[in-house]
């Protein structure tokens, strides 16, 4: 596949990444609203949602037979089907698209798993750059009480129970998220993340986020019209 790179088609993308309780769902949903509020044809692509792989990936979630690297090509090629038949015909028609978590999610947790990161960013290579990447910055212990509060329990694999870490979930989802952080907090730098403090009430960091946005918006259009 091509290697696409910082992207000249006429949409943009606006990406959210963060630990799994950091309040990603309910911005991008706001941002959704709002942006459709304001006339703009928006759409959702959402991570692990290609029919291509959903039953391979479900039933080896159900076996539990991923391996660290068949865990990450199985979401390598689901993200390359999206790319391809989703996020790149939306972006050429202009569209606004909001990715609830990105390339970046598969860095920090194939990594965490063990993965080379020269190897799964190679692997990546094909993917569109973002126009905004949010990082939804928590400390742990906010986002798993924000997690017990919502849900009952974590599943084997987003607890990395796969890892042998430790035999208590919640134990063991806190280690393997504390590993994925530290991947994160590397990442701000080298890909240029816009970092929100996730620990700020919802209306606070939505009131952040807009104006970037908007911003990012306001130049495509001005584009547009330059002769
Ligand atoms: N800023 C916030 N303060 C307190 N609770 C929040 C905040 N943002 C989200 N939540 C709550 O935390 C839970 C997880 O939020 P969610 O948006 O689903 O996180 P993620 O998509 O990152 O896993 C939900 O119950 C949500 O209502
Ligand atoms: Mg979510």
């Amino acid at each position: 596949m091509k290697r696409y790179g910082e992207h000249r088609f006429p949409g943009k993308l606006f990406i959210v990444e963060g630990v799994d309780g950091s309040g990603k769902s309910t911005q991008l949903n706001l941002l959704y609203q709002w942006l459709q509020s304001e006339g703009y044809g928006v759409v959702f692509s959402e991570w692990n949602s290609s029919p291509l792989v959903r039953r391979v990936t479900k039933r080896g979630k159900k076996r539990q037979m991923l391996t660290p690297s068949t865990f990450s090509l199985i979401h390598a090629t689901d993200f390359a089907d999206r790319t391809e038949h989703s996020i790149i015909p939306l972006l050429k028609a202009g569209a606004v698209v909001l990715c609830d978590r990105y390339i970046y999610t598969a860095f920090a947790r194939d990594v965490a798993r063990g993965m080379d990161p020269k190897w799964v960013r190679e692997l990546y290579s094909f993917a569109v750059k973002p126009t905004v990447a949010f990082y939804f910055r928590v400390p742990l212990d906010v986002a798993v009480k924000r997690l017990h509060a919502s849900r009952k329990g974590f599943k084997y694999y987003e607890a990395g129970m796969d890892l042998d870490l430790s035999e208590d979930p919640d134990e063991s989802f806190k280690l393997f998220q504390g590993r994925i952080v530290e991947e994160y907090e590397k990442m701000i730098p080298e890909f240029d993340l816009t970092v929100v403090d996730a620990t700020l009430p919802i209306e606070e960091q939505q009131i952040q986020m807009r104006p970037v946005v908007k911003n990012r918006l306001a130049q495509a259009k001005r584009l547009r019209v330059a002769p």
